[in-house]
C-alpha cells in the first residue's frame, strides 16, 4: 500500500499498486486496541469521554492506538476525495435476466419476479431429503389461495408466538412495538381478499416486519432509542413499507434493533437484547437485529433492515438467513431516519433468497435516492433456467481467511460446491488497504450520524441515551474535518482498485463475518457494551458494501462446531443484482439440505396432512401458483 514515513502512511498512486495474488501488497490485521467494557465500566469511560479535558485527551490516545493517525489523519495521499458512493448506471448486460419497464406497479413487478421463479410441486418435507426449511412467500400464499388456512389464523398464531417469545423464560426480544388490533385489522382485510378470490399479489396476507428505522404507519419510528420518536415523529410510510402494503403484505409491526444502529451486537439497554434463535444465550448481530432473528425464528418469511456498515449482513449471517443489501441508491430511501447519508441502505432479511427477491421487486423503483442522469434498468435474473449462468469469483486470499477456522472451513467447502456443481472458477486477487477502508469507513458513519443528530444532541437529556450509544457518540463527534476528507480520498482509491477488479471477475466473495455470534454477558445487558475486538471481526467483511455502495448477498452456508450458523457473501459490481441473485441462489440450492432448525422456532403454517392433499389436488385443477424452492 505504500510505507511508512515518520510514522504515518504514504501510499502510492492508485496506479502503482499491484492487485494480483503475487502482488506485494501487505494484508495488515486489524489490531484493535481496546479492552471489553460493560457495566460500570462503561460508565465510567463515557463520563471521562464526554468531560472536556480527559475527553479530548483519551479520545486523542485511542484514535492514535488504533491507528487513524497513522493510516488516515497524517497519511499522505494524491487521490481526491470522493464523497458519495453513487455509480453512473451502465448496462451490465448480465446473463439470463430479463429487464421489467419503468411504468410498473408494486404488485406487476412482484408477479413479473415470482414468473422468473422455477416452478416446483411445493412438496413439504415429507419424502424430500431436507432436514428443515422455512415457509417462503409461495408456500403463505398457496396455502391461503387453496383456503388451508386463513391469513387471519396466521396473524393469530404470530401473535401468539410473538406474546410468548417476549416473556420469561426466552425473552428474545425481537420487537420494539407491534399492535394486535392493527395486525388483525390487516389480517381480516387479506382473509376477505382471499374469500373474494382477489389476492393482489403473493404478498398478500403475507406478515412482514419493519426495523425501528424505517417509517411504518402506526408505530412511532425509535430508532432503538427513548427518544428520538419524541423529537421526530412519524407521519407517514416510508415509501419501501408502502409499496409493501399496495401488495398486501401485513405489515406485523417494529423489530429491535441496536440503539441508533451505532454498533454491531443488536444488545439494546432499553428494548433488551435481542437472542439468537440458534442459541438464545448468544447475541443475534446487528444494528438489524430483530428483523434477522424474527425470520430465523419462523414469524415471518421476510423482514427490512437497514444497512449502514453490514447491519443487515452481519445479522443475516449469524442467524443464519439470507440478507440482501442492493446498490446505493437502487431503493427509495424516504421514511428511513438520516442517520447517514452516504453509507447507508435498506436491505432485505430472508428465509429463502427467492423471498429475498420478490420483496426487492415489489421495493424496486421509483423515487430514487439521488436522481441519477440515467434512471437505472431493473432487471430480474431468470432462476427457471435450467442451465446455469456462468461466473467468476475473486478472492483476497489472506483477508479471506481471517475468520475463525469453522468459517474458513466452511465457506472454502461452499466454493468448493460451485466449482464442483456449475464450474465457477476462483481467481486470486489482492484487495489492498482494507484495514484503512475501514477506519475510513468509521469515521465517516460516525461523522455523518454526529452531524445527523447534532441538533438533538445539543437540546437532549443525555440519561435517555443507553451507555455504549453515548460512548458511540462520543467517539463520533471527535472526528475532524481533516480526517473526514482524507477518509473520502480513501473511498475514491477503493473505489478504482474495485473497478479493477470487477474487470476481471463478475464478484468478490467472502465469509460475511470473522465470527459466529458470541456469548451476551450479563453485565452488558442494561449498559449493552463495547467489544471493538469482535466488532471488528464482525464488520470486517461489510464495508464495500456500504463506502463503495456495492451491492452484496449473504446466504447460509453451514454450522460452526457449535451449531452456530454462518454466512458467505458475495459483493457485486453497481447494478448487478440480479447476478447476486443468481449465484445466491445456486449457492443456497448446494446447502439446503445442511440447514436445521433453530432451537426457538415457530411455525405459523402447522401445515396438516389432510389439508394439503386436498390442496395439492386443487391444485392439479386450477393453475397452480408457482413458487418457491426447487428441491
Ligand atoms: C422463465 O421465465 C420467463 C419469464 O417469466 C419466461 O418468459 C420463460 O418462458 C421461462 N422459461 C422457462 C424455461 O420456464
Ligand atoms: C447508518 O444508517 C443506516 C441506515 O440509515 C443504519 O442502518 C446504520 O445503523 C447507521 N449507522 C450509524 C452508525 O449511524
Amino acid at each position: 500500500m505504500g510505507l511508512f514515513k515518520a510514522g504515518s502512511m504514504v501510499y502510492k498512486p492508485v496506479k502503482e499498486v499491484d492487485l494480483s495474488r503475487e502482488s506485494s501488497e501487505f494484508y495488515l490485521h486489524a489490531n484493535v486496541k481496546a479492552p471489553r467494557m460493560a457495566g460500570i465500566l462503561v460508565k465510567i469511560f463515557a463520563w471521562f469521554l464526554e468531560s472536556r479535558i480527559f475527553g479530548t485527551f483519551l479520545l486523542y490516545i485511542l484514535k492514535g492506538n488504533n491507528l487513524i493517525h497513522k493510516l488516515i489523519r497524517d497519511a499522505e495521499l494524491e487521490e481526491p476525495p470522493v464523497y458519495n458512493p453513487l455509480h453512473p448506471f451502465e448496462d451490465l448486460k448480465e446473463q439470463d435476466v430479463t429487464c421489467i419497464g419503468s411504468d410498473l406497479t408494486p404488485s406487476e413487478q412482484v408477479k413479473l419476479a415470482v414468473d422468473c421463479l422455477p416452478v416446483s410441486s411445493g412438496k413439504t418435507l415429507n419424502g424430500s431429503d431436507l432436514h428443515f426449511r422455512r415457509w417462503t412467500i409461495s408456500d403463505y400464499s398457496r396455502a391461503y389461495s387453496c383456503g388451508e388456512i386463513t391469513p387471519l389464523v396466521v396473524a393469530e398464531r404470530f401473535l401468539a408466538a410473538v406474546g410468548e417469545s417476549s416473556k420469561p423464560p426466552l425473552q428474545m426480544s425481537f420487537f420494539i412495538n407491534y399492535d394486535a388490533e392493527d395486525i388483525l385489522r390487516q389480517a381480516t382485510a387479506s382473509t376477505h381478499r382471499y374469500k373474494q378470490g382477489l389476492p393482489i399479489s403473493v404478498l398478500d396476507g403475507v406478515p412482514i416486519a419493519i426495523k425501528d428505522e424505517i417509517d411504518c404507519k402506526p408505530y412511532p419510528t425509535t430508532g432503538g432509542t427513548k427518544w428520538l420518536h419524541k423529537r421526530r415523529p412519524c407521519t407517514d410510510d416510508a415509501h419501501c413499507v408502502e409499496r409493501l402494503r399496495l401488495c398486501g403484505a401485513i405489515l406485523v409491526g417494529k423489530t429491535n434493533m441496536h440503539e441508533l444502529g451505532a454498533g454491531t451486537s443488536g444488545i439494546n439497554p432499553h428494548y433488551g437484547a435481542t437472542r439468537n434463535p440458534y442459541d438464545p444465550s448468544r447475541i443475534s448481530g446487528g444494528s438489524s437485529s430483530g428483523s434477522a432473528a424474527a425470520v430465523a425464528a419462523g414469524l415471518c418469511p421476510v423482514a427490512l433492515g437497514v444497512d449502514g456498515g453490514g447491519s443487515v449482513r452481519i445479522p443475516a449471517s449469524l442467524c443464519g438467513v439470507v440478507g440482501l443489501k442492493p446498490t446505493f441508491g437502487r431503493l427509495p430511501h424516504t421514511g428511513v431516519l438520516p442517520l447517514n447519508w452516504t453509507v447507508g441502505m435498506v436491505g432485505i432479511l430472508a428465509g429463502s433468497i427467492e423471498d429475498a427477491f420478490i420483496v426487492y421487486a415489489a421495493m424496486n423503483g421509483e423515487l430514487q435516492l439521488h436522481p441519477s442522469p440515467t434512471l437505472p434498468k431493473i432487471c430480474f435474473p431468470l432462476l427457471n433456467k435450467t442451465t446455469p449462468i456462468n461466473i467468476k469469483l475473486a478472492k483476497s486470499v489472506e483477508w479471506f481467511n481471517d475468520c475463525s477456522d469453522d468459517i474458513r472451513t466452511c465457506c472454502n467447502n461452499a466454493l468448493d460446491k460451485l466449482y464442483k456443481r456449475h464450474g465457477w472458477k476462483t481467481v486470486e486477487v489482492t484487495i489492498p488497504e482494507i484495514e484503512a477502508m475501514r477506519l475510513a469507513h468509521y469515521l465517516t458513519i460516525g461523522s455523518e450520524c454526529s452531524t445527523s443528530l447534532s441538533s438533538h444532541l445539543q437540546k437532549m437529556n443525555f440519561a435517555e441515551l443507553g451507555w455504549d450509544a453515548r460512548v458511540a457518540l462520543a467517539v463520533y463527534g471527535a472526528f475532524s474535518g481533516k480526517e473526514y476528507i482524507k477518509a473520502q480520498q480513501i473511498r475514491n482509491r477503493q473505489m478504482q482498485f474495485h473497478k479493477n477488479i470487477f474487470s476481471q471477475a463478475d464478484v468478490i466473495v467472502t465469509p460475511t463475518t470473522g465470527v459466529t455470534a458470541y456469548s451476551i454477558l450479563n453485565d452488558a445487558l442494561k449498559t449493552g457494551e463495547l467489544d471493538y475486538v469482535n466488532g471488528a471481526a464482525l464488520v470486517r467483511y461489510s464495508i464495500a458494501g456500504n463506502f463503495l455502495g456495492l451491492p452484496a448477498v449473504t446466504v447460509p452456508v453451514g454450522y460452526d462446531k457449535t451449531g452456530l450458523p454462518i454466512g458467505l457473501q458475495f459483493i457485486g459490481r453497481p447494478w448487478s443484482e440480479a447476478t447476486l441473485i443468481h449465484i445466491a441462489f445456486a449457492m443456497q440450492a448446494l446447502c439446503i439440505s445442511v440447514y436445521k432448525k433453530p432451537e426457538v422456532f415457530y411455525d405459523l403454517l402447522q401445515k396438516n396432512e389432510v389439508h394439503q392433499e386436498i390442496c395439492e389436488a386443487k391444485e392439479l385443477n386450477g393453475t397452480r401458483p408457482t413458487s418457491g424452492l426447487n428441491v
